[in-house]
């Protein structure tokens, strides 16, 4: 018998760990209203604290989970941490193709290849990244001129803001090659490192 969204999704989180925690502590830091997830496979954990969310996927899985959309708005509506009505939308295809949809307050960004650059046109000035460095999206995101590194999470979900010039430097001062993260889509080995980044897109 398939299984229902719930049970897969209690089932992702049990096996991943749940980022609800990280969700909150951006969207209240900087009061995010709408966001996008590309990548996000079943991951529908911000929708609880931000009340709207555009997940974006091109794993069957993830298509044949959003499916039971119906059942997932009741489970969010029911289970929230806002007022505002929650609006949740996905969209099955590739993100680095054109996607139909308006700006944003937030981009999240986790496992899931290079998604800051790929949909960074979709991000409103101002508005922030999420990212870890796990396939070196936050990497591209440091040394990109359109973004700035604004603070760090910790991994007890803690926004720190002190000392960001620390981050992202290799032992002995060798320099990051950009090439290697591209083509081996992961991030490097630095000698201060943060369990996730945020990145504010410059005005
Ligand atoms: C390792 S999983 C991470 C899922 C989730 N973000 C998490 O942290 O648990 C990577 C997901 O990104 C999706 N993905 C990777 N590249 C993609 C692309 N170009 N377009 C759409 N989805 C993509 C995959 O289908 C997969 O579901």
């Amino acid at each position: 018998m398939e299984k229902g969204f719930l049970e897969e999704y209690q089932e992702y989180i049990r096996k991943t760990g749940d980022r609800k925690a990280l969700y909150k502590a951006v969207a209240k830091e900087y009061g995010v209203q709408k966001a996008i997830y590309p990548g996000s496979f079943i991951d529908i954990s911000p929708s609880l604290v931000i009340p709207e969310v555009t997940y974006i996927d091109n794993f069957k899985g993830a298509i044949r989970f959003f499916k039971q959309m119906d059942g997932i708005q009741d489970y969010i509506e029911q289970h929230k941490e806002y007022p505002e009505a929650c609006k949740i939308s996905f969209i099955g295809q590739d993100y680095t193709e054109p996607l139909e949809i308006g700006q944003v307050d937030l981009i999240i960004s986790q496992y899931a290849g290079f998604v800051g650059q790929e949909t960074k046109q979709y991000l409103k000035p101002g508005g922030i990244l999420l990212c870890n460095d796990s396939h070196g999206d936050a990497t591209l995101a440091r040394f990109d001129d359109d973004f700035e590194l604004i603070g760090i999470v910790s991994d007890n979900d803690n926004i720190e803001r002190d000392n960001l010039e620390e981050y992202f430097k290799l032992p002995k001062e060798k320099p990051v090659d950009f090439a290697l993260v591209k083509e081996k889509m992961k991030g490097l080995k630095y000698s201060v490192a943060a369990e996730n980044y945020l990145f504010r897109k410059k005005p």
